[in-house]
């Protein structure tokens, strides 16, 4: 028979625990809350009063439903108390030898059925049960942060748990409202193990200066539709917590992508943990607060004043990326040369933006007479001579480099001094396609996302040759046309593909582990970081073939051990499972 739960403590008030213990009493069970002085028990009821307050302002609470699950926490600084409790979870910081003593302490107090879970993040499960003499009832149950609005829980199953404790634990976490996962004993169990090679990766760039906090923070959400940039969520998870999580994964993979990146222990030892502290990545109006204010580490944003003058666009491409720039383009109000390479081509390309604009219409996301006019600004061509003219050409042809080099060579014959030269490649190098032309200065990656027309991201890629004003021009244009620019240098999958595409090949191997399923995966991604998509997912949308090339490219740039595709991507894609397109991918669909 189930166990009955009914009255449940909880270790440790810090972010996680209060959050967790707000969980639980809002689920109607009694909580016995545990911190290890007077002053942490006040900061833990201040946490919960202070989140509480913020569900109860967004509608998501009453004010009897907010009192009542106050009434139903009691705080403590004496293990002693939990005698009666049917259900510990412990959330003191991440230190084994701490836990081992707690547990060993509940051991002694509480009733011998009572199950034990940690909420710890990286340790192992197996360690902390071993101390106790009930290692079969000891299970990891790790939430995510904020605990009160992620439904993710990972239910850490050892060698040793009782399969009876594991189902009792997955019915518990459901009645809590959660999403539970079991899963085996490893460092940083699916989603951590998943996201923190990312979050380092992010911490390098910005500790090397690639990119600005603001704009890898900016990709992240812009690009992928990420609810934080990865700085931000360091921020939010705190530093210290995360150098932690980090160092143990590394210990445990040898992986150097798990490195702590040196500039978040330098931050740790300056006192800039994140939001806790008041200062992280970001400066905020106090501590524990979200809410960031302006500090010296910001950089200015590009100064457009110097911007060249830009009216008439060409757009060079007949593909989906071409016909979405175009539109872009043409809806806010600029003219658009759309060159191809036939006639019959250039007129499909025309057609293609038509049915675009339609169904914009048709969602009542465009009126009729805005939707002709776009339409009516977009010159088709087929001579490269009717570019002679414009300020701006966008190149979106083939992602080959001898094709997008043969197009800026006949771009530099024809287009007028002055206008810039811009290409839209993914994974070239920008400074390849300057390097055909007599006016490399004026050359710079314009980095759509697709669809273009909804994607608001653009990554502008400046070379080392790149002009300033030409930097300058590329961000007020995307302006213009409504996109949020940042800014970065040429190297190899600039800001988005360089995060992203590592961290789906490590989902790869991951199940290639057979540590967990692709659909468990997925679900702990979305359901735990809010995600809007998981790793698999996403693959199959975006290509196994594409995604395989990406991945080649990010490993052939950085020699970087970790980025080395995972066999199984390559397997799939030489099987001919492509993904969505090709009705078979790591799920599989039903063609249409
Ligand atoms: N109870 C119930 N609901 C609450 C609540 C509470 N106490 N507090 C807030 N909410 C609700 C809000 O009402 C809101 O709901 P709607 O979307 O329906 O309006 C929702 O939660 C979001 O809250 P906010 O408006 O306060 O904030 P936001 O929209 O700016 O989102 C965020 C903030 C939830 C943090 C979001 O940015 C997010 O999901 N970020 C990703 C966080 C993440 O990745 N966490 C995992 C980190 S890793 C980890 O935790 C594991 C580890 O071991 C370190």
């Amino acid at each position: 028979m189930a166990r009955d739960i009914a009255k449940v403590g909880v270790i440790g008030l810090g972010t996680m625990g209060a959050g967790i213990a707000e969980v639980l009493a809002r689920s109607g069970l009694s909580v016995v809350a545990v911190e290890i002085d007077d002053e942490g028990a006040r900061r833990g009821r201040g946490h919960i009063e202070h989140s509480t307050e913020r569900a109860l302002s967004k509608g998501k609470l009453d004010e009897a439903g907010r009192a009542a699950l106050h009434e139903r926490i009691t705080y403590t600084t004496a293990l002693a108390d939990l005698a009666e409790v049917d259900f510990v979870i412990e959330a003191i910081p991440e230190n084994l030898a701490a836990k081992a003593e707690v547990f060993a302490e509940l051991d002694k107090i509480t009733k011998p059925d009572t199950v034990f879970a940690s909420n710890t993040s990286s340790l192992s499960i197996t360690e902390i049960g071993v101390h106790t003499a009930r290692p079969g009832k000891v299970v990891g149950m790790h939430f995510f942060n904020p605990a009160p609005v992620l439904k993710l829980t990972e239910i850490v199953r050892t060698v040793v748990t009782e399969p009876e404790v594991i189902a009792d634990v997955v019915a518990f976490a459901e009645r809590l409202g959660k999403t539970p996962v079991v899963i085996g004993d490893r460092a940083g169990f699916i989603a951590n193990a998943l996201l923190f090679g990312y979050l380092n990766h992010a911490v390098r760039m910005y500790e090397q200066h690639y990119a600005t906090r603001e704009d890898l923070d900016a990709a992240m959400r812009f690009g992928c539709g990420y609810p934080m940039g990865p700085l931000a969520l360091l921020d939010l998870i705190g530093l210290d917590t995360a150098y932690e999580i980090l160092d143990t994964m590394y210990h445990q993979s040898r992986n150097r992508l798990h490195a702590p990146a040196p500039l978040l222990k330098q931050m740790i030892t300056a006192g800039l943990l994140g939001r806790k502290t008041g200062r992280g990545f970001y400066t905020y109006d106090a501590p524990d607060s979200p809410t960031v204010v302006a500090d010296s580490t910001q950089e200015s944003t590009v100064d457009t004043a110097s911007a060249r003058p830009v009216r008439r666009v060409g757009v060079v491409g007949t593909g989906t990326m071409a016909t979405g720039i175009a539109e872009v383009f043409a809806k806010r109000g600029f003219e658009v040369v759309l060159r191809a390479r036939a006639a019959e081509k250039a007129d499909a390309a025309v057609a293609k933006v038509r049915k675009s604009l339609d169904k914009a219409v048709a969602k009542g996301k465009l009126s009729e007479s805005d939707a002709s006019a776009a339409l009516g600004r977009i010159t088709p061509a087929v001579e490269f001579d009717a570019l002679a003219d414009v300020d701006l050409v966008v190149e979106a042809v083939a992602e080959e480099l001898s094709v997008k080099q043969a197009v800026f060579a006949a771009l530099d014959e024809v287009v007028k001094p002055g206008a810039i030269l811009a290409t839209t490649t993914s994974s070239l190098p920008v400074i390849e396609c300057a390097a055909a032309t007599t006016r490399p200065s004026d050359v710079v990656g314009l980095h759509f996302f697709n669809p273009a027309p909804v994607m608001k991201l653009v990554e502008v890629v400046h070379t080392i040759a790149t002009a300033p004003d030409v930097v300058a021009t590329a961000h007020a244009v995307c302006g213009a046309v409504g996109k949020h620019p940042v800014r970065c240098a040429d190297r190899a999958g600039f800001i988005v593909n360089a995060l992203l595409f590592p961290y789906l090949n490590d989902a790869v191997k991951m199940l290639e582990a057979h540590y967990a399923e692709a659909a468990d995966i997925d679900t702990a991604m979305k359901v735990g970081c809010g995600l809007p998509m998981g790793p698999f997912a996403l693959l199959d949308v975006v290509g196994l073939d594409v995604s395989l090339a990406i991945q080649r490219t990010l490993y052939n740039e950085f020699r970087e051990e970790g980025f080395a595709p995972a066999p199984l991507l390559e397997h799939l894609v030489t099987a001919g499972r492509l993904g969505r397109k090709t009705g078979k991918g790591f799920y599989d669909y039903t063609v249409r």
